[in-house]
């Protein structure tokens, strides 16, 4: 099966109350409102009255399927308790866009609207609490905030952002509100089991490309997919992550540490001072086996009359073998990608570059689709994942070496 990652119910069963406060942003707290929907989350929307002067309740009521909370004077409720109701109800309160007023209020334990009221009733062990600021730079960057940020962080709420970039008001600083989506995969991130905490992972991905000459050269139909999930499921399981990635047009997964390289010259010179600080190699990548000897410095031309041009090449480093071979080397997972034989060009691969893991697949079918099939091969033998997408099958393979690390006492 062929899943957008956009159309993915990673948020099945979640019950969400989105807390909207009064800025320029709440609008996009909409448009999250559809987004964890979207997701499979059943989403109890919140809003305070400042909120209420830039979306209406009947939009957020409309998105969400479910009447706004507005006030904790709520007589409909047989309780008359909404603050208890709600925050007894939910696995998560998600305030987005939270201002700088409100970020004050939660600070000091203020409570006299609905929203902080349900922050401050809420059974912290069992619902987190997290905040999407959203404010101008100098709001942002006042010593005040600064201090109410770290007061509520320290109180146990979680910071998603904010970004940095153009603001409503016309300045360009830090204080944006994330995205819909980002704030949508920062509640997945925050849902997934921490199985890779405190954990350091390197992983390549993406092709790369051996110039020719400086409009031409040598590539490959790597997506660099499979690579990206794995680096977003493994930062999700709370491993500290980077990704030195081949020419590929992705985007980079939240809180992932990234350096773009183009040549298995340029990959191998990036990941080898990086492999001795990481605990775990994870070689996604399709490095080209050639490069030319010597790519022309000018265009080549073509010329009537005279013969195609020809290349001398020679063989690139091999990435992954190297990083095994080092003297503390990491935990090494390589991939192979295969039309045929799948399982013995696998484990020939294991043996040659002294890996811990294989993971093969089916390479000809598999590129730039978000599905995939994967084997695992190892020294003692073979097992499948199930079929899926590439998000679910990176999950399962953190999970996988989870286990195996810790089987191995490492
Ligand atoms: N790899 C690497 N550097 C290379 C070639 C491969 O790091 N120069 C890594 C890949 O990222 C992958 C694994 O080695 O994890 C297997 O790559 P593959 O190209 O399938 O293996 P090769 O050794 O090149 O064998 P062949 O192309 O003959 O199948």
């Amino acid at each position: 099966m062929n899943i957008p990652v956009d159309q993915r119910l990673d948020l099945h069963a979640k019950r969400i109350v989105l807390g909207i406060t009064g800025g320029v942003a709440a609008y996009k707290g909409a448009e999250l409102a559809r987004e964890l929907v979207r997701a499979g989350a059943s989403v109890q929307a919140v809003m305070t009255a400042s909120a209420q002067r830039f979306v209406t309740p009947l939009l957020l009521q409309s998105l969400t399927g479910n009447p706004v909370a507005t006030t904790q004077w709520d007589t409909t409720q047989p309780n008359a308790m909404a603050h208890i109701n709600l925050s007894r109800e939910a696995d998560a309160i998600l305030v987005a866009p939270a201002t700088a007023d409100f970020i004050a209020r939660l600070a000091l334990g203020r409570c006299d609207d609905l929203l902080s009221l349900l922050c401050l009733a809420r059974p912290a062990e069992r619902c987190s609490l997290l905040v999407a600021p959203a404010m101008n730079r100098e709001m942002w960057a006042h010593p005040a905030t600064q201090r109410n940020v770290q007061q509520v962080q320290q109180d146990g709420a979680m910071l998603l952002g904010p970004a940095a970039g153009s603001q409503a008001c016309g300045e360009i600083g830090a204080g944006r509100m994330l995205e819909p989506d980002e704030l949508r995969d920062g509640l997945i991130a925050h849902f997934q089991p921490k199985l890779l905490r405190g954990r350091t992972v390197l992983i390549t991905a993406g092709p790369t490309f051996e110039a020719l000459d400086p409009v031409r050269g040598i590539t490959n139909r790597s997506s660099g997919k499979m690579g990206f999930a794995i680096a977003r499921a493994a930062a999700e399981a709370g491993a500290s992550v980077t990704l030195v990635a081949g020419p590929v047009h992705l985007p980079t997964p939240a809180g992932v540490q990234r350096l773009d390289v183009e040549s298995a010259c340029q990959m191998q010179a990036a990941v080898l001072p990086l492999a001795p600080q990481h605990e775990i190699f994870i070689a996604t990548a399709a490095v080209a086996d050639w490069r030319a000897s010597k790519p022309a410095e000018a265009k080549i031309k073509k010329t009537a009359g005279l013969a195609a041009p020809t290349f001398e090449l020679a063989e690139n480093p091999d990435v992954l073998a190297c990083v095994a071979a080092l003297k503390d080397a990491p935990f090494c997972i390589g991939f192979a990608a295969e039309s045929h034989d799948i399982e013995r060009h696998a484990r020939e691969k294991l043996q040659r570059k002294k890996l811990h893991l294989v993971v093969a697949n089916h390479g000809p079918s598999t590129f730039g689709r978000d599905d995939n099939r994967l084997i695992l091969v190892d020294a003692t033998g073979s097992r499948e994942l199930p079929q899926g997408d590439k998000l679910t099958l990176a999950r399962a393979l953190v999970a996988e070496l989870a286990q195996r690390l810790q089987a191995a006492g490492l």
